[in-house]
């Protein structure tokens, strides 16, 4: 059959990448790879998961861990959440939050939420390639949010006017974020949420990586900035999505989106047409696990994950020529590579692939518009400092010819 007919129009923009082809060389052994995102499987908490799923099934909560449930989330799960965000500054209760299967689960509803085709999504340029991938489904415009506050209100609303909608939301990776490392200062958060009051959208707040921090002093999430102006999260356009994949495990897909309980409620309806609820029996074995280890775990992992940020900086600064740029993350799982002018990431991975047996992602995938062609995205959370050595030697001699 044919299907092209059948297919709604939101499929047009679902398309297999390049890069994913070219990543899936990534499972051959002798390749050193920096391009997959993900935490190092030798840091999950699997013994501590095992007795937790172990106690859950035989004792008390067997029934309700096996048994549909209501679509909010595990409440002792949402407690320990909302005791969690009160720690950084957002106060709120269990009805503030929204478990979902993983934070990517959240960004899809938010888009489902508040895009209608045409209208417009703020988005950073670069930005989290699986946050354009959940807004895609539907029909958005982007626009290139500048957090340093050069551009208008006016200007944004008439630009998404000319395309046929409105602004909806601007979409921050806020700490460490994917691709570039990068965390906004307090003065950019302030400047985004002025800007969000003056256009009067929606701001979504991407913490994926907030627990992950190695050095500097934490910047308060833009949600605890807009209760303390606003008195309440009530009166918040802030919606926080935070996800336990980066500091315990991604494979139980366990999220959450924190905001005014009149958004939650909506997206509660919108989780029960979609899925009911996420899986009960891993919101508990996540509420057991994070609340006996969450702290001494996550500090366990950042120590971990800072050797091995500072030995990719290292060997950057050793192996790479001059006229290459890069961030200095502090926290997180990425470094941002910025090539000379002219030099493709793209062709950059073919021929790393072929000669260096090295992997990174090619910066371009996260331009909304498909610019940043001599940019590159580094992960240097799977492997350890001795291989990121030399896997930066590697391409420090690729890139110097
Ligand atoms: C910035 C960002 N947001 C959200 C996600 C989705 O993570 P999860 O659905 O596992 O919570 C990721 C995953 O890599 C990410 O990098």
């Amino acid at each position: 059959m044919n299907w092209d007919h059948v297919f709604a129009s939101r499929t047009s923009r679902m398309k297999a990448s390049e890069i994913r082809e070219l990543l899936k060389l990534l499972d051959q052994p002798d390749i050193i790879s920096f391009a997959g995102g993900i935490p190092d499987p030798a840091f999950f908490p699997a013994a501590e998961f095992q007795s937790a799923i172990s106690d859950i099934l035989t004792g008390p909560r067997a029934e309700a861990a096996l048994q549909y449930s209501v679509s909010e989330g595990y409440k002792p799960l949402r407690d320990w959440i909302a005791g969690q965000m009160a720690r950084i500054g957002v106060p709120c209760d269990a009805d503030n939050i929204l478990i979902t299967s993983g934070s990517q689960q959240a960004l899809d509803y938010l888009g489902k939420l508040m895009l209608s085709p045409r209208d417009t999504a703020l988005v950073g340029w670069p930005t989290y390639l699986g946050a354009l991938g959940a807004f895609n489904a539907y029909e958005p415009e982007y626009d290139r949010l500048d957090p340093r506050g050069n551009r208008s209100a006016a200007d944004y609303a008439q630009t998404a006017q000319a395309k046929g909608g409105r602004v909806k939301f601007a979409y921050m990776s806020v700490d460490f974020a994917n691709p570039t490392g990068e965390t906004l200062d307090a003065a950019t958060r302030q400047t985004m949420l002025t800007l969000a009051d003056d256009l009067d959208i929606a701001i979504i707040e991407d913490a994926a990586y907030q627990s992950l921090r190695f050095d500097g002093d934490a910047v308060p999430p833009i949600l605890a900035m807009e209760i303390e102006q606003k008195g309440s999260i009530e009166a918040c356009r802030t919606l926080y999505c935070g996800s336990f994949s980066k500091t315990l495990a991604p494979g139980l897909r366990v999220g959450w989106i924190c905001g005014a309980k009149e958004v939650i409620s909506r997206l509660v309806l919108m989780k029960q047409a979609a899925d009911l609820h996420s899986s009960t029996l891993n919101q508990m074995a996540i509420a057991d696990v994070a609340g006996k280890i969450f702290d001494e775990h996550v500090a366990r992992i950042r120590t971990a994950y800072r050797a091995r940020r500072d030995a990719m900086l290292a060997a950057l600064t050793q192996h790479m020529p001059a006229g290459v740029e890069w961030t200095r993350p502090e926290g997180g799982m990425f470094v941002w590579i910025t090539l000379p002018k002219g030099m493709n990431g793209a062709d950059l991975l073919a021929k790393s692939l072929k000669t260096q047996r090295v992997a990174f992602v090619p910066g371009s995938a996260f331009f909304a518009d498909g610019s940043g062609t001599n940019t590159i995205r580094l992960s240097f959370s799977r492997a350890d400092e001795a291989t990121i050595g030399e896997g930066i030697k590697r391409l420090g001699a690729l890139l110097r010819g």
